[in-house]
């Protein structure tokens, strides 16, 4: 027990520079007393005992600005920074040494039964603002920016920003957007000049075949017919 607070503590001063001393982290820091509570109404909820626990966990969220839900598994050392607006649904499963900032919302979408919130895994980093929604893993070591709204699953290791999430870093080196690899998340921008790019394609390929068809009968090519204007072909140079 007392290891593991230690640990926590550890893990703040680790992750926040600006906490200087243990004694700060303990006073300081209501992710710490959040994360403590939680473990005692996630025992609690294991024990049947869900109304106490959810009772005792929306007086933490008035305290901190954190609700947890007791059902909601949670690793070891984890940190959450500054906390006010975070929101952990019942669902969800966090790892060891998982850090998630302010305004974090790890939800559900509302279409879901069952396992309906995210599982984040060790190590990954969910920035300010971000909101992960539904049974979707942010792997290992990811990073999600703030403000990302993330709706797809993450590989490890990667960067999501944006919305809806994409990922812009995977191993440490930088995704190209128009070579993503089918994993990775959509991105609707690049489907678009991607899509408007085999059109003008077809449509250019189309148009060479009838000029030659039209060359070949010995036809007048578009533009030369009667009542063509004269100065149509005119170089403007000359
Ligand atoms: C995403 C983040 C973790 C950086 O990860 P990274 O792997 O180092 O990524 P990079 O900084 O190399 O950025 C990669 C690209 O994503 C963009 N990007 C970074 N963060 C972004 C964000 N939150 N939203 C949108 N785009 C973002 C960068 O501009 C860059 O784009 P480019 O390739 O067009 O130049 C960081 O920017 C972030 O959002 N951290 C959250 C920290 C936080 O919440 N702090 C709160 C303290 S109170």
């Amino acid at each position: 027990m007392m290891s593991r607070v230690k640990a926590d503590i550890a893990a703040v001063k680790e992750r926040d520079p600006a906490c200087l001393s243990s004694w700060s982290a303990l006073t300081n820091y209501p992710g710490l007393w959040a994360i403590w509570w939680h473990r005692i109404t996630h025992r609690l909820h294991r024990s049947g005992r869900t109304w106490l626990a959810r009772y005792i966990s929306q007086r933490v969220r008035r305290r901190t600005g954190i609700e947890i839900h007791p059902g909601a598994v949670i690793g070891e050392r984890f940190f959450i920074d500054h906390g006010m607006g975070v929101v952990i649904g019942e669902t969800s499963i966090i790892g060891d040494d998982v850090t998630l900032y302010q305004g974090v919302t790890l939800g559900g979408t509302g279409k879901e039964h069952g396992k309906r919130h995210p599982t984040v895994e060790d190590f990954a980093v969910v920035g300010v603002g971000a909101t992960v929604l539904g049974d979707i893993t942010v792997g290992r070591g990811s990073r999600v920016g703030a403000g990302a709204v993330v709706i797809a699953d993450v590989p490890e290791n990667c960067t999501v920003v944006g919305i809806p999430g994409r990922v812009v870093v995977r191993e440490g080196r930088r995704v190209d957007a128009v070579d993503l690899h089918h994993e990775d998340l959509p991105d609707p921008i690049v489907e678009m000049y991607r899509s408007v790019n085999r059109r003008v394609d077809r449509l250019e390929a189309r148009l060479a075949r009838d000029e030659d068809a039209v060359a070949e009968a010995g036809a007048v090519p578009l533009g030369k017919e009667d009542g063509a204007r004269e100065d149509d072909d005119v170089d403007p140079g000359l």
